[in-house]
């Protein structure tokens, strides 16, 4: 018998209240003046001109995936709009006391953080064409973004899974590279919002792990036909008004500088199935036997789609960016 989505979700509501810890309470957490120069201070100036020198050490290729970042960050209003177009998961008033809604706030109210924080940064490294890069944002916004669930909410809370393991790493590895090359205020300002995307991981983890156990052959069919579709970036549709295929240009510098790459992709659909224990899931239906089968190999092609596509995209010739005043990366 299938189960509906929306009243499994609906039936977890106590699981998800009792992982709400998993947000932090307001005045524990941090905040963009925590770690930006504070402009009430004396030494405000000084401040502001050691960020400068420290960022004038971070190269454009890192620049160029901190920006794409930052704008993906920024586009958040889509991410709320989508999780609130999931039945079973939504904010029904907008201010609801339902344990979903609860977290979708306080998730969404976290995650606000992080395109202010990155974007402050953007600002005062005195490196970015912050016109073009305002302008990639609002057409991000404007554009969209369909990440392809048909607003099936296990299919939902699978990509939040996927994307929040992406995020982490992608700014993790920011992170690494900014201290490396001694900016270490965009090596904490990256390290601050990882730590945010880790605990969101963990939870979305553990909602669909949840959902895992009280209807497996669904979630595992959900799985499939999500990984099937591959997983759309959530910043695929941003526009700086100048190149054609903007993103593609950013995905390719994030490949080439080993920040989000082909097996990173594949290192996450790995971890999920192990998380979510696929390969020991019984008593499935037949179609989701054959849903658990694919996705047990799936990794593996990816792994070998990566070592052919990472010799291709090395030979990629650069390309020019209008957020960093048309230089070539
Ligand atoms: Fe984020
Ligand atoms: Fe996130």
């Amino acid at each position: 018998m299938m189960r509906k989505h929306d009243d499994v979700v609906k039936g977890i509501e106590g699981f998800v209240e009792e992982n709400l810890y998993l947000l932090k309470e307001v005045p524990e957490g941090w905040q963009p003046s925590d770690i930006l120069p504070d402009m009430v201070a004396e030494g405000w100036r000084e401040e502001i001109q050691q960020m400068r020198n420290q960022a004038r050490g971070v190269p454009d290729e890192v620049l160029i995936v901190l920006i794409g970042n930052t704008v993906t960050e920024e586009a958040l209003p889509s991410y709320q709009t989508m999780v609130n177009r999931h039945p079973g998961v939504g904010d029904d008033t907008g201010a609801s006391d339902n344990p979903w809604a609860r977290w979708t706030r306080g998730w969404t109210a976290e995650e606000n953080r992080h395109g202010e924080i990155l974007s402050r940064y953007l600002y005062l490294s005195g490196r970015v064409d912050m016109r073009a890069f305002e302008i990639t944002t609002q057409h991000l916004i404007c554009n969209g973004f369909d990440p392809k669930t048909g607003n099936d909410p296990y299919k939902g809370l699978i990509y939040t899974s996927f994307q929040e393991r992406a995020t982490k790493i992608s700014h993790g590895n920011t992170a690494r590279l900014a201290n490396e090359n001694g900016d270490p205020t965009l090596g904490k300002i990256c390290a601050l919002v990882t730590g945010d995307e880790s605990r969101h991981e963990e939870a979305y983890k553990r909602f669909v792990g949840k959902i895992f156990e009280e209807d497996p052959s669904g979630a595992v069919l959900a799985f499939a036909q999500m990984m099937k579709n591959t997983v759309t970036m959530p910043a695929r549709r941003m526009a700086d008004g100048q190149a054609t295929d903007l993103y593609g240009q950013f995905a390719v510098v994030a490949q080439r500088i080993g920040v989000y790459t082909i097996r990173d992709y594949a290192e996450i659909i790995d971890h999920l199935i192990d998380y979510w224990k696929i390969a020991g899931l019984s008593g499935l239906t037949g179609d989701a036997a054959k849903a658990q089968d694919y996705l047990g190999g799936l990794a593996q092609r990816y792994r070998g789609l990566a070592d052919r596509a990472e010799e291709s995209l090395l030979k990629q010739s650069k390309t020019p960016f209008r957020w960093i005043f048309n230089r070539s990366v």
